[in-house]
């Protein structure tokens, strides 16, 4: 889709729509207000006749209205006037972007940018409006044959700003909007493709895809004699019991200078978690082949950093296999060596995330990383704890952990820390290893972090459980491409920084 930026005088736009902002109390936007002039009051008429329901988020449909150029106009409500927060403003995009696309709408003007949103500035508003645009109209399609092309979809929107001095802040910004949303984008691609397509090959080859053609990023895929090798006996067991062979995939993006130490993403492949020999029960099973959106979101996040040619190094470190029971399978009870050379107790098969990423964790060392953070669908007693608003984020580096919690309220990708304290450690006890891969129901997120906090002793490190906020289910299942909004804004900041200093 296409974004452009505009200063022009509404009333002579010839486009399909024009959007603009309402209040409660039949109160105008700027532009609503310049459309009631234009047409000799029929918007305030039209409120006050009382057809547009109250509450933020309400649209109505207005065709042909008089002396104007377009064909329709969308009044968009916003609640009270002087009370828009970011709340609303989202929810606000998020009711235009719906309605544009119910109408099969192929073009627009949108004049919300123009409304006061409380501590936010303009560049902040088109950067919203341009992602959840883009997120509201993105559908899946490799694997549906009815043609749902066939319906209109919006291709250009046109982003109004109120004075032409704005002009150049707001492209760029659009610039930023479509290289998030881009990278969105191929999370939820990968994160929506089914089990027996995203392999841990297909995830390397897409690694791939996005390294070609860029000469500041540098792919090596190890394969299952290169881990063996490693010594990377926890993600060994896991990967045993398929027929798929793992791939440890390194993908990195040197935008920085060479010295300069690499920030690290690792995220979780599990591409498909069926809980191994301790199955899981059959009821929604399918959703565990969402269970390499951490990894997804790390593609996702590379791929948006190298569009917005971000001055800094990153590396993506992506663990990859499928959890599947067999003849061959790991059971309860056995004992395998990490690369760390720690011992752990696999107990139950089906906490097999936390066994994969510690081998990723200690392997990061020799990158000599400024920080990793690991992104990763790891706990159901996080989506028990927090929801699907939240991620669970838990480190041992409070600067690292607070960075991570303001790019979550920037961007409305939130994520809400829990405690990483020793008295958790306790639970991974066992007689018969170093630790056991499980710490009983109790904290389970927790018991989870403190797992892999063994392993990331040597950097600052936080961890981000995805588990909730990484798809949704029920009759409007999908990817949602979190937490690729946060990853990118807290590279966006650091990658700030590091050119201040
Ligand atoms: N991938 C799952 C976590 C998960 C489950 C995410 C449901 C989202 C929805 C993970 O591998 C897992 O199975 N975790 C176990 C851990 C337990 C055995 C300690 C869980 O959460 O039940
Ligand atoms: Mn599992
Ligand atoms: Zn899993």
């Amino acid at each position: 889709m296409e974004f452009t930026v505009k200063n022009a005088p509404i009333a002579k736009q010839s486009t399909a729509c024009i959007v603009v902002g309402v209040f409660d109390s039949h109160r105008l936007s700027e532009s609503a207000a310049e459309l009631d002039r234009i047409s000799r009051g029929y918007i305030v008429n039209v409120l006050k006749r009382g057809d547009m329901k109250a509450g933020a988020g309400q649209v109505q449909w207005l065709h042909d209205v008089p002396r104007t150029a377009c064909e329709r106009v969308l009044l968009v409500s916003c609640g009270k006037k002087g009370e828009l927060n970011d709340a609303t403003y989202r929810k606000i995009v998020r009711a235009m972007a719906g309605a544009l696309r119910d109408a099969a709408i192929k073009e627009a003007l949108c004049c919300l940018p123009e409304l006061e949103v409380k501590d936010r500035d303009l560049a902040w508003k088109v950067r919203e409006t341009v992602t959840i645009t883009e997120d509201v109209l993105y559908r899946f399609e490799h694997t549906v044959s009815k043609d749902t092309n066939a319906r209109a979809r919006l291709a250009r929107l046109h982003i109004n700003v109120a004075s032409s001095d704005e002009l150049a802040a707001a492209r760029a910004e659009v610039k930023v909007g479509k290289a998030i949303a881009a990278g969105v984008k191929l999370t939820k691609e990968l994160g929506n493709l089914p089990p027996n397509i995203c392999t841990p090959s297909y995830l390397a080859e897409e690694a791939g895809r996005i390294a070609a053609d860029d000469p500041r990023m540098k792919l090596t895929v190890l394969e299952e004699k290169d881990i063996a090798k490693l010594k990377m006996g926890a993600l060994l067991a896991v990967a045993r019991g398929s027929r798929q062979p793992p791939r440890f995939i390194v993908l990195s993006y040197n935008g920085g200078a060479k010295n300069d130490k690499p920030i690290v993403l690792v995220g979780k492949g599990i591409t498909f978690d069926s809980g191994g020999i301790s199955i899981k029960p059959a009821a929604a099973m399918d959703e565990m082949k969402y269970d390499m959106c951490g990894a997804a979101s790390v593609l996702g996040a590379l791929a948006a950093i190298a569009a917005l040619e971000l001055p800094i190094n990153v590396t993506g470190v992506i663990p990859s296999c499928e959890n599947l029971p067999d003849g061959n399978a790991t059971k309860p009870g056995d004992v395998v060596t990490s690369m760390s050379g720690q011992t752990i107790e696999i107990l139950n098969t089906d906490a097999e995330g936390r066994l994969i990423l510690c081998d990723a964790l200690t392997w990061c060392e020799r990158l000599e990383p400024a920080a990793v953070v690991d992104i990763a669908t790891l706990t159901g007693a996080c989506v028990i704890a927090l929801g699907k608003h939240a991620a669970g984020l838990l480190g041992n580096d409070a600067d690292l952990v607070n960075e991570l919690l303001t790019a979550g309220r920037e961007t409305g990708d939130r994520a809400w820390e829990l405690p990483l304290w020793d008295d958790y450690q306790d639970q991974l006890k066992t007689n018969f290893a170093d630790m056991a891969n499980v710490g009983g129901r109790e904290g389970g997120t927790i018991t989870a972090a403190c797992f892999l906090a063994r392993f990331t002793k040597k950097y600052p490190w936080a961890h981000l459980d995805i588990a909730g906020v990484a798809w949704r289910s029920g009759s409007d299942k999908g990817a949602t491409g979190r937490p690729v909004p946060l990853l990118v804004e807290f590279l966006m900041k650091r990658a700030q920084e590091s050119a201040q200093a």
